[in-house]
């Protein structure tokens, strides 16, 4: 039998294609300086059996129709928005993703985004390279203090639980938070609260937002939300930039309806340089490093390339976010 080809669309920790090829999988890899362009994609994916695919690529309704022979779908990110789930079921290819082993590093930045912003830390760094440090100033650039204050989380899964702990243990912030479900862990360990949406958004002092970016959570963040957060609060958003309407940010910081933000994800992606928020003192921007440690993306890429390795040795997936296709295919 020939052999099964993986096509790895940028590249990644050395760690995925070493696990594929000693599992047997002959492995293709785009070495370009960034993502290819849909065209190339379908052209190289035609040529494979299975693809680890990353977040740029746009795996929607015209890419399955020309790639319905695929057998697996290895995303290398826990988020899967770039991907057309339901066309993908449709076509009976089952789609993993890589949860967990990035939670601690996507917390990690929606934390030091809250305390960034909370102290204007990256506005003043950029007053010294202007030569704007000339002596102490007593009532300048003043931040206020976290501890005590109210964290609300929208989306309490992996990531948020991490946040809330953080928060708990540095501030002993009360943690309030809105979900799809209940997170009876979550209450039990850092007693978080569940609140409606319409009470996240009013008792907040920072928001941070955890949420998967889907149908409902799109543009959700928007220039109603801020109207109704306190004028104080830090809004937050290290998950995806379609959740929030950054024109409304804009408006909403400008307008002083909200005191602060602090994004790791922005709308669109990249951000132009020329965009306010970079200027504003209050807001933190950076360029969607949520998962860039070593350990993250070296667990990443195991486990994207574990979900296929498994698919093909067994005929299961350990991170399938569409697992119905798997029970089809098994019957
Ligand atoms: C990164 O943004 C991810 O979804 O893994």
């Amino acid at each position: 039998m020939p052999l099964k080809k993986v096509l790895i669309t940028r590249i990644i920790p050395a760690i995925a294609k070493t696990m594929l090829t000693d599992a047997g999988l002959e492995v293709v890899e785009w070495s370009g300086d960034g993502p290819m362009s849909q065209q190339e994609l379908i052209v190289r994916a035609k040529q494979v059996n299975a693809l680890l695919s990353l977040g740029a690529d746009k795996l929607d309704k015209h890419f399955f129709s020309q790639c319905p022979h695929l057998d697996i779908i290895g995303q290398f990110a826990v988020g899967y928005d770039n991907i057309d789930v339901e066309e993908a079921t449709k076509a009976g290819i089952p789609v993993s993703n890589t949860p967990d082993v990035l939670s601690e590093a996507t917390a990690d930045v929606a934390f030091g985004l809250m305390i960034a912003v909370s102290r204007k830390m990256f506005y003043n760094h950029k007053t010294i390279i202007r030569g704007e440090w000339k002596q102490f100033e007593p009532l300048k650039n003043l931040g206020f203090q976290l501890s005590g204050k109210t964290l609300g989380i929208f989306g309490m899964g992996r990531i948020g639980m991490v946040m809330a702990k953080r928060c708990k243990g540095a501030f002993d912030m009360d943690i309030i938070y809105h979900n799809r479900s209940r997170n009876p862990e979550a209450e039990k360990l850092f007693g978080a609260k569940y609140v409606s949406f319409e009470k996240l958004i009013r008792e907040s002092d920072v928001l941070s937002v955890h949420s998967v970016l889907s149908d409902e959570t799109r543009g959700l963040f928007n220039m109603d939300v801020f109207r109704q957060l306190k004028p104080t609060a830090i809004f937050i958003n290290t998950s995806r930039g379609g959740v929030h309407n950054e024109a409304d940010l804009i408006e909403a910081l400008n307008q002083g309806l909200i005191w602060g933000a602090g994004l790791d994800v922005t709308n669109p992606e990249p951000m132009k340089p020329d965009n306010p928020l970079l200027e504003m003192p209050n807001v933190a921007v950076l360029p969607h490093i949520g998962s860039a440690t070593v350990e993250a993306r070296t667990g990443m890429a195991r486990i994207a390339a574990e979900n296929i390795i498994s698919f093909y040795q067994s005929g299961e997936v350990p991170n399938c976010i569409n697992r119905q296709v798997l029970e089809v295919r098994k019957s």
